[in-house]
């Protein structure tokens, strides 16, 4: 793991336009994301919000639109949502994307289970997703499937999933628009929380993780 280069920002974006057929949605937009810290993006409905996210996560590809995505230093063009999670950027869109009748684990590590001779270790498994859960304060059994929870609880769920991940830019598209106040108040506790952590999923991984 290369030391993130102080001097330049986690993230660059310069002279961003993004068109859809009729639309210019994104227009000369620029963004600095300094290390450690933790921005909130305002603007009335259809100003663009969602569509810079979705170009600085791949969910817009590069060549789907102009302008430059620098992450330390280093501009990136970003195929899919793979490359940018590669690069350590997790994108949580508004419509949670767990998956209800599968486990808290299941949903956590999907497809990053821990195995054992080419076979699924659920010892392992549960034991790295309660870690994950018990990071983004959940303290349930990881057996527990995703719908017996709460849509804030759900909404823990997907962050633990996204540090799974490695993830050092972690991106909330209106992520309290489903919440109660008692849910967003813990989501925005817990923000701080892994800012103050500085926590990267890396440095507790083991290398039996894929
Ligand atoms: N996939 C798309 N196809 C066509 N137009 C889109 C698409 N996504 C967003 N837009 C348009 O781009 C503009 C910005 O939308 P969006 O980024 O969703 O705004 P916000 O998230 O700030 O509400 C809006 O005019 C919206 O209708
Ligand atoms: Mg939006």
């Amino acid at each position: 793991m290369s030391a993130p280069n102080p001097a330049s920002p986690l993230l660059r974006m310069r002279d961003i336009r993004k068109e859809f057929p009729g639309v210019r949605a994104l227009d000369g937009v620029a963004l600095d994301v300094a290390h450690g810290s933790i921005h909130a993006l305002m603007g009335e409905n259809g100003a663009g919000k969602s569509t810079l996210m979705k170009v600085l996560s791949g969910v817009h590809p590069a060549g789907s639109f102009t302008g430059l995505v620098e992450v330390d230093g280093e501009p990136r063009a970003f195929s899919d949502v793979a490359a940018s999670e590669r690069a350590g950027i997790a994108i949580i869109h508004q419509e949670l994307a767990l998956v209800p009748q599968l486990s808290l684990s299941e949903n956590v590590l999907l497809g990053h289970e821990e195995t054992r001779y080419g076979v699924i270790d659920w010892g392992a498994t549960h034991a790295r997703a309660r870690e994950l859960l018990l990071r983004v304060g959940l303290d349930e059994n990881p057996a527990t499937a995703v719908s017996a929870l709460s849509i804030g609880a759900q909404q823990m769920v997907e962050i633990a999933k996204a540090l799974a991940k490695d993830v050092r830019l972690l991106i909330l598209d209106e992520p309290t628009s489903a919440l109660n106040e008692a849910e967003s108040d813990r989501l925005l506790d817990l923000l701080l929380d892994l800012r103050e952590q500085g926590w990267r999923a890396s440095s507790s991984r083991t290398s039996s993780v894929r």
